[in-house]
């Protein structure tokens, strides 16, 4: 099964618009690859800017959150509509940082998801465990259990078209990478988690990516495991590294 990588950056908090443009503009040359697609998921106050500096380039603008809900009394959220105005295509739902610092629960993840389906936006959807889930070995336990949530009352067609993010959170901004092994197996086991919620044809088309100190070296190992369809990347998107890890092979 040949599934089309993509690799996408998560800017977390940082870079102002003015630095967004810069950054768009020094990384679009390097990140020029027509045979992966390529996602700059940025702060929302950066997304225009960054989409007006991408024009005519392969780099897609994404979304790092948005709120559930399509307006009303929420102050300081994002709305679906808002980003697909802005023509956004992906955005990030669920992240741990958003778990653990805004409460984000699975429930909640599953009410974005849905709603971004609703306004045809893909969802890169994030799950992985924390390091004592990993040394008590319930992984693949947890990591299922966070899939069955944020998939629930999602279709079979919605499905295919997502990207969930494998990112353990003991490899997020810490340098110690997931070995190539650790990160093929849980990726596995999420497809076959996905086969069990729906059929094989959509285990076969969901993409799962692998975050979690993504640097130029460990790209290319990870990024060619039968299971890991590219990366979510956080530090090193906001380097010309990216580049680098865009044009892994
Ligand atoms: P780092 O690549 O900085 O470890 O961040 C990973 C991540 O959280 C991407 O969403």
């Amino acid at each position: 099964m040949s599934r089309r990588k993509i690799v996408a950056g998560n800017w977390k908090m940082n870079m102002t618009p003015t630095q967004a443009v810069e950054l768009v503009n020094t990384l679009k040359p390097l990140v020029a690859n027509d045979e992966v697609d390529v996602v700059f998921c940025v702060p929302a106050i950066n997304i225009i800017p960054a989409m007006e500096a991408a024009k005519g380039s392969n780099i897609n603008i994404g979304a790092e959150n948005m709120y559930f809900e399509d307006s009303g009394a929420f102050t300081g959220e994002i709305s679906p509509l808002m980003l697909v105005d802005a023509g956004v295509k992906y955005v990030i739902i669920g992240h741990s940082e958003r778990r653990e610092y805004f409460g984000e629960t699975d429930e909640i993840v599953n009410k974005k998801v849905l709603k971004a389906f609703a306004h045809n936006l893909t969802p890169i959807i994030c799950c992985g465990e924390t390091l004592t889930q990993r040394e008590q070995g319930i992984t693949i336990d947890f990591v299922r259990q966070q899939i069955k949530i944020a998939f629930q009352n999602v279709t079979a067609e919605q499905a295919k078209a997502s990207v969930i993010a494998y990112e353990p959170i003991w490899a997020i901004g810490t340098g110690k990478v997931a070995t190539t092994e650790q990160a093929q197996e849980v990726c596995a086991a999420i497809r076959v988690c996905i086969g069990e919620i729906y059929d094989q044809a959509t285990a076969d088309l969901i993409r799962i990516q692998y975050g979690g100190s993504v640097t130029a070296d460990s790209a290319a190992d990870l990024f060619s495991q039968s299971d890991i369809d590219g990366g979510l990347v956080g530090g090193a998107s906001l380097k010309p590294d990216f580049g680098k890890i865009v044009n892994y092979k």
